[in-house]
């Protein structure tokens, strides 16, 4: 046997459960941690129940943690509604804030005092009540020789019905969602806050300290946390924004530990991962690692390499292309981690052995073989026909949707024409309004020639790569002209979409007449031509194939689940409220190279650079470590902590997830993954996937000794 394929032999067995689980992989339904994980739990050294973690009729952990906004988890750390979540969580809501006059984004933000608590407007917090497995219910009425139509509306009327139900008479919000492709249901009950205001935040030399070289990576020393605190009514039911709003009443929040963590100690994240495709056939992840993947990383070379000439030229390009910039870089770096690491474990033939065992189960029953038989051949005809169409889609996507400026604009104003010109006068005076303040922040952080040159050399690409039939005619002839001037002048800059002036005024009139010459707009009409042919020849026959896609997975799910009965399986992150527990411990990144599992504030200071934005470490920050004015926040061996790794699995929107120890107190908040291992969304390799997590010493020392915001501490609960 050669090495690659034992070692692929023995995940695939790790798999199919074969081999008993290490626990590190798996991201775990909080009602069925008693039934599945909590005996390893406890050999792994946890110390609580799983009521403790997850109960409705006590206060329980599940009540101190919030999905923030909408992509985040942030967790409750007093009694009277503080929370903590990352900064980069934070960050819209800081940047808000933010003018040259009060750059809290430079200088960092600490109120004072609770009158000083900034409101976001449309920032929310939402607290999960109650979930439940719905699946009868909602598959009640649905037998098998219905049509595929048929279903889908029985389906979705059982859900109504259930979210109706739940939520009779209350304020509260309910979602069923479908678990494992649809094969099981669960209704999530939630309550929603909508006063959540500014506490503090560091500055963003600390917040988010390496920027986007060190994102996804270890050894890491961003100072990665926020602080918000939620509002409610006087009788503490959740309210929108008024000065009389009190703080909340916590149900339950997290005590701190000092403690801090060693290599071994059992760690637990609570909190919301966002997607992982854990149970895809080779097909698809040969399709992921050959196309998709490679694809998009090579159209944000181009954004990315063009956007930083400029924004290494011009400070005021370097702000206006920060967020963007950052956005971007975040996706295209952990693409790249991505197909890396499922090259690395070599992931086809761990996926084409699962199959194998996968078939050899089925070939066991001849009901099994008429039902799964020749699910592989299926995935491998659907996805061949899916790839031409996918790449045609994500260029589309990429380039169109997301890849410039003035495309983006259009698009905007192109979802303003299509639905409101068409509903409700009344909202037409809001909608404007919105359009308006969406436009005038585009402009603020627009600049032409950045835009042209990214437009230009993106559909140079474009023109390249795709099949002419994916291709609006219009678009062909301009591609003859994309290296001339004549493109700048006939094209980019005659457009109305590069001109804020031009498109106030077209705002302030909005007659047909004024639509009509837009829709003759060089770049307006370039974009609809784009979308239209989009929409007619590549988007339906997409869904349609992912449609199939989705039932042939669904089947192989129900297969999987089936082989596996009685063993703990847990299903793909969708946004829900989830445990992962594995150990703190570091790695072997390559041959030879250990990476110890934390890092000290001595990193911060040989990263201090002064000349590189991201790496410009604040005075004070500097003082306090050279006095070693550390307080009670330092390890035993005298040094700061800052962050460490553990092996919880983890994915995006984890992001601002608490880290607890075996008690259950606060170590530490979750902020990334080593780059190693974000392979993990669709194949976890233990000895590879770490999570990376701000240890929260780190974040007391600065709001107490940096910050000089220590009266923030008394609210807390912290054990020394
Ligand atoms: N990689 C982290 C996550 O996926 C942090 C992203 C924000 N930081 C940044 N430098 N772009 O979301
Ligand atoms: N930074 C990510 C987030 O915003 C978490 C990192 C990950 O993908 O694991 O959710």
């Amino acid at each position: 046997m050669t090495k690659i394929y034992r070692f692929s032999l023995l995940v695939a067995l790790f798999f199919l459960g074969l081999i008993p689980s290490q626990a590190k992989e798996g991201i775990w339904l909080p009602i069925l941690l008693e039934k599945y994980n909590i005996a390893e739990m406890h050999q792994m050294g946890f110390k609580l129940s799983a009521q403790d973690i997850y109960d409705v009729n006590h206060a329980s952990m599940k009540d101190a943690v919030v999905i923030f906004g909408s992509g985040c988890t942030g967790e409750l750390i007093s009694q009277d509604g503080l929370l903590i979540t990352n900064h980069h969580c934070g960050f819209d809501a800081i940047q808000s804030h933010s003018s040259l006059e009060h750059d809290y984004l430079t200088n960092g933000y600490w109120a004072k005092q609770r009158q000083e608590e900034l409101p976001n407007p449309s920032l929310t917090v939402t607290f999960l009540l109650r979930m439940a497995d719905v699946t009868d219910k909602v598959f009640n009425g649905v037998t098998k020789n219905i049509s595929a139509e048929e279903r889908r509306r029985i389906i979705n009327s059982n859900i109504d019905n259930i979210e109706q139900e739940a939520t009779k008479g209350t304020h509260y919000e309910a979602d069923v969602k479908p678990f494992f492709n649809g094969n099981q249901y669960f209704l999530f009950v939630n309550e929603i806050y909508r006063d959540v205001r500014l506490v503090g935040a560091p500055p963003s030399a600390i917040g988010k300290f390496g920027g986007d070289t060190d994102n996804w990576m270890w050894p890491r020393h961003t100072g990665d946390f926020s602080l918000f605190r939620i509002y409610t009514d006087k009788n503490g039911n959740p309210a929108p924004y008024s000065p009389d709003n009190i703080p909340l009443k916590s149900k339950k929040s997290f005590p701190i530990s000092l403690k801090g963590v060693k290599e071994g100690d059992f760690t637990m994240v609570f909190g919301y991962p966002g997607r992982t495709s854990e149970y895809l056939p080779s097909a698809a992840v040969k399709l992921l690692i050959e196309q998709t993947d490679p694809k998009k990383i090579a159209i944000r070379d181009i954004i990315l390499s063009l956007m930083k000439q400029d924004m290494d030229a011009s400070p005021k390009v370097r702000i206006q292309y920060a967020s963007k910039n950052a956005s971007s870089a975040n996706a295209w770096k952990k693409w790249q981690g991505e197909i890396k690491g499922l090259k690395r474990m070599d992931a086809l033939s761990i996926k084409k052995t699962t199959e194998q065992q996968f078939m050899n189960w089925v070939n066991l029953s001849s009901d099994r073989k008429e039902e799964y038989g020749n699910i592989f051949q299926k995935f491998d005809t659907l996805y061949s026909a899916l790839a031409p169409y996918s790449k045609a889609y994500d260029y589309y996507n990429e380039i169109v949707i997301r890849g410039t400026d003035a495309f983006a604009l259009a698009l905007r104003i192109d979802r303003f024409l299509k639905t409101t010109m068409k509903s409700d006068p009344k909202l037409f005076d809001n909608e404007l309004n919105e359009l308006k303040t969406w436009t005038k922040r585009h402009f603020k952080d627009y600049n032409a020639s950045t835009d042209e040159k990214i437009m230009r050399a993106l559909l140079k690409k474009y023109n390249q790569d795709i099949e002419t039939r994916f291709l609006p005619r219009k678009f062909l002839e301009i591609s003859r002209i994309l290296d001339s001037p004549e493109f700048s002048k006939k094209y980019y800059y005659s457009s109305i979409l590069t001109n804020e002036t031009k498109i106030n005024a077209l705002y302030d009139k909005f007659s047909h007449k004024e639509i009509r010459k837009l829709e003759k707009d060089p770049l307006f009409s370039l974009f609809r031509e784009f979308k239209n042919h989009f929409e007619q020849h590549v988007d339906p026959i997409c869904t349609n194939l992912n449609d199939q896609l989705a039932k042939v997975q669904k089947q192989y799910m129900k297969g999987i689940l089936q082989m596996n009965e009685g063993k703990p399986i847990y299903p793909d992150a969708n946004f829900t409220l989830r445990v992962a527990y594995g150990k703190v411990e570091g790695f072997y990144p390559v041959d030879g190279v250990y990476y110890d599992y934390y890092t000290t504030l001595t990193g911060i200071m040989q990263k201090d650079n002064p000349e590189i934005y991201d790496y410009a470490v604040p005075e004070k920050l500097k003082e306090l470590y050279k006095n070693k004015d550390f307080g009670r926040y330092a390890m035993a061996n005298g040094q700061m902590p800052v962050a460490f790794t553990a092996s919880d699995h983890t994915t995006g929107g984890n992001s601002g997830s608490p880290v607890v120890d075996a008690e259950g107190r606060l170590i530490g908040v979750n902020f990334d993954r080593c780059w190693e291992g974000t392979m993990s969304d669709v194949m976890y390799d233990p000895t590879q996937c770490r999570n990376i997590v701000l240890d929260i010493r780190y974040a007391l020392f600065l709001i107490d000794k940096f910050a000089g915001a220590g009266y923030l501490l008394n609210e807390m609960k912290i054990e020394e």
